[in-house]
């Protein structure tokens, strides 16, 4: 009943490469373009995180943004924000840093704080660039 969905943005600056150390530089080159550059290249991300919730009686909010941003700084953005991803973040290590990976990983780190709060995680949208983005539900 009344339940509403409420999102923050977050943004951060980080490197990154997409590259399977399996392949050759030919296919890694070939499958991965740009992202394959071996000297890094980064991307403005864009992270937003939609929480769902009832409005409380004496606030009017399903929960305070203020709560929310802070434990994305926390979790997500001290972490990723001017930092390499694939070298400098322990909870991407060993993974490809994909903006599919990425926001799974963002997931996994925000889904147990925010349930604290009493509210609900309730998507994910990650933009790496204008054009691209990727969404994610928990499953
Ligand atoms: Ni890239």
């Amino acid at each position: 009943m009344n339940t509403v969905y409420i999102t923050r943005r977050e943004r951060f600056n980080a490197a990154h490469k997409l590259w399977n150390p399996a392949w050759d530089d030919q296919k890694n080159e070939e499958m991965f373009g740009k992202c394959s550059n071996k000297n890094w290249h980064g991307h403005n991300y864009n992270l937003f995180v939609t929480v769902k919730g009832t409005p409380k009686a004496d606030t009017g909010y399903c929960m305070d943004l203020k709560v929310l941003k802070d434990i994305i700084n926390e979790y997500i953005i001290e972490d990723l924000d001017h930092k390499n991803i694939n070298l400098d973040v322990a909870w991407m290590a060993g993974k490809m840093a994909s903006t599919e990976n990425i926001i799974i990983a963002i997931w996994d780190r925000l889904v147990g704080p925010i349930s604290e709060t009493g509210c609900t995680l309730h998507s994910l949208k990650l933009e790496e660039t204008e054009n691209n983005y990727a969404e994610y539900f928990g499953n």
